[in-house]
C-alpha cells in the first residue's frame, strides 16, 4: 500500500475510553489506554489522510500534521463531537470504549460516606454513536466498528455488523492473550458485510492498524 494511498480522504477515528462523572473526584471508566485508535490515526495519517481524533481521556499525545485532535471525556461529548465531524468524512472508524451507561446525576458535591448501608447509583442508557453514525450513513462513506467480546464472539461481532449498519467489524477477543486492553499487541479477525472473515495472529497495535487500513483503503477507491 503507498503512501498517498489516502491522499484527500477524512477520516474519522474514535479512541480510548470515555468516563462519566458520578461526583467531582469520582467517574465510571474501562481500562481502555487509546493505543490501538491512536495506531490507527498514525497509520491513516502516514498514508496521506486527513484525520480528525476524538480521543477520550488519554495520556498519549501524536505529533503527525495531519492529525486534528479533539479531546472529550463523556460519551455524551464524544457523540457530539462525531455526529458534527461525520457528514464531512470519507471513512469513521469507531475504536473507542464508549461507557454504555452513565449515573442519571451527576452530584455537584463529593459524596460523602454516611452511613454503613449500601448504596444505589440509577444509570440511564447513552446514545450509541455507532449506531447513530450508521443511521446517517451516506452511499460513498465507510464506518467501520470494534466489537471487544468476552464470549460467543463470532455471534456478537455479527449482530454489531448488522445492528450499527457497519462496513465492516474488528473483533477482538479479551480471552486471547496479549489482545484488547492496555497491552501494545491485539490479535483481531476481521468480518465484513460479504461474510468474509479473515483471521490474522497476534501483533503489534501498529501492524494491526496497518491491516485495517488496508481494508478500508479497498473500500475506500
Ligand atoms: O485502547 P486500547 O487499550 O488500545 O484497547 C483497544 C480496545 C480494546 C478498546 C479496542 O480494540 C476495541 O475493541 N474498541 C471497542 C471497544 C468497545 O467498546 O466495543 P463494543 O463491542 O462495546 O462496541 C461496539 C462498537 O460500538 C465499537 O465500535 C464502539 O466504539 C461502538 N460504540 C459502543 C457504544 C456506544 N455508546 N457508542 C459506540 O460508538
Amino acid at each position: 500500500a503507498s503512501k498517498t494511498e489516502l491522499e484527500k480522504k477524512k477520516i474519522l477515528i474514535t479512541a480510548g475510553p470515555t468516563y462519566e462523572k458520578i461526583d467531582p473526584v469520582r467517574f465510571i471508566g474501562n481500562y481502555s489506554s487509546g493505543k490501538m485508535g491512536f495506531a490507527l490515526a498514525e497509520a491513516c495519517a502516514r498514508k496521506g489522510a486527513e484525520v480528525v481524533l476524538i480521543a477520550g481521556p488519554v495520556s498519549l499525545k501524536v505529533n503527525h500534521p495531519n492529525i486534528k485532535r479533539i479531546d472529550v471525556e463523556s460519551a455524551g461529548e464524544m457523540y457530539q463531537a462525531a455526529i458534527s465531524e461525520f457528514p464531512t468524512s470519507d471513512a469513521a472508524v469507531l475504536c473507542a470504549a464508549v461507557a454504555d451507561y452513565r449515573p442519571e446525576n451527576q452530584e455537584p458535591e463529593k459524596i460523602k460516606r454516611e452511613t454503613k448501608g449500601d448504596m444505589m447509583l440509577h444509570l440511564v442508557p447513552n446514545k450509541d454513536i455507532a449506531a447513530s453514525l450508521g443511521a446517517i450513513k451516506r452511499e460513498n462513506q465507510i464506518l467501520v466498528g470494534f466489537a471487544l467480546e468476552t464470549k460467543d464472539e463470532i455471534f456478537h461481532a455479527e449482530s454489531k455488523l448488522q445492528r450499527k449498519n457497519f462496513d465492516f467489524i474488528v473483533l477482538n477477543s479479551l480471552r486471547d492473550q496479549g489482545a484488547g486492553f492496555r497491552c501494545d499487541t491485539n490479535k483481531i479477525a476481521i468480518i465484513d458485510r460479504l461474510g468474509e472473515k479473515i483471521e490474522y495472529p497476534l501483533k503489534s497495535k501498529q501492524e494491526v492498524a496497518a491491516d485495517i487500513i488496508n481494508k478500508l483503503a479497498t473500500l475506500l477507491k
